[in-house]
């Protein structure tokens, strides 16, 4: 493939600084996901021209990856682009985006529906939150965000959050239990602040616990009675079936449509 875009994620970052365990083999290419042209294909299934992409499969970690002008991956690896969707537009979704609609859907699988009540989102101005909360709003949740940054409370609240906490100004408590305040959570954050999530969800809350930016350690109890559930996108085996998605509208910011095609294609999973 001719590569067009690849998203930069907090992995790459990680990567590159040499601060996580990341790079797998030497030399290697990073960048998680990618999108662009065949170029050639020893597949029936693509023809050269074909507009595609590609996530997860450990790319840019054990394989090379997409930050590079030509790429070549095993055609398993490989998704048509959506109709509807731009190269640039499918890599501003990324690999956040497709670990966001895992998250949702997971949880969905589980049962989490709007009518069970408000959901968190933690490390709420990051990738993958951002698009947590823009996607669980378009499907009707009560979104209440936390975030460490005030100045973001505006855009959260127009990406679709009811209610914008600030992380400084949440009192995670002491208690083994403490009010039970949520049907579930989408924590990017990890540590003590997966540790108080545990702490405040309702009977069966749902957890999807995607990110460990604070840290990796859990201390917690036997008391809670949530399901943790770690969508996990750099290991996702097989590749989504593509939905139609007639996206509309410009810029960063999802349609209802896009939100559905990735919805879709992690229910797929
Ligand atoms: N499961 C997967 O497949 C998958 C895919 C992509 C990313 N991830 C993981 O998800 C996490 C977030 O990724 P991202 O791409 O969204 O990164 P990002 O854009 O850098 O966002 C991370 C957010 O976490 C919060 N944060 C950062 N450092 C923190 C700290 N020390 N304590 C508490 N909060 C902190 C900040 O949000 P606020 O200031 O708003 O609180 C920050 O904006 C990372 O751990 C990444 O490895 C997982």
């Amino acid at each position: 493939m001719r590569v067009a875009y690849s998203s930069l994620n907090y992995k790459d970052a990680l990567a590159v600084t040499g601060r996580g365990r990341i790079l797998r083999g030497s030399p290697r290419i990073p960048g998680v996901d990618l999108s662009g042209h065949v170029l050639e294909s020893s597949d029936p299934r693509f023809k050269v021209g074909d507009a595609v992409l590609a996530t997860g499969y450990e790319l840019g970690m054990a394989h090379d990856g997409g930050l590079a002008g030509c790429a070549r991956v095993p055609a398993d690896w490989v998704l048509p682009l959506p109709a509807g969707l731009t190269l640039r537009e499918a890599m501003m979704l990324g690999t956040a985006g497709f670990t966001a609609a895992l998250a949702v859907s997971r949880l969905e699988q589980l049962d989490l529906a709007p009518a069970n009540g408000p959901v968190v989102v933690t490390g709420a101005s990051g990738g993958v939150s951002m698009i947590v909360i823009d996607q669980l709003a378009a499907l009707g949740y009560e979104v209440v965000a936390i975030t460490s940054k005030p100045e973001q409370s505006d855009t959260l609240r127009a990406l679709g959050a009811a209610e914008v906490l600030l992380r400084a100004e949440v009192d995670m408590g002491r208690k083994p239990l403490e009010r039970a305040r949520f049907a579930a959570a989408f924590d990017s954050v990890g540590g003590e602040t997966l540790a108080w999530l545990t702490r405040v969800m309702q009977q069966r809350g749902l957890i999807a616990a995607y990110g460990n930016a604070s840290g990796t350690d859990l201390v917690t109890t036997v008391f809670p009675s949530s399901c943790v559930a770690s969508p996990w996108s750099a290991s996702t085996r097989r590749p989504p079936a593509c939905r139609n998605g007639s996206a509309s509208g410009s810029g960063w910011r999802l349609t209802s449509s896009r939100v559905i095609w990735l919805i879709a294609a992690a229910r797929s999973l």
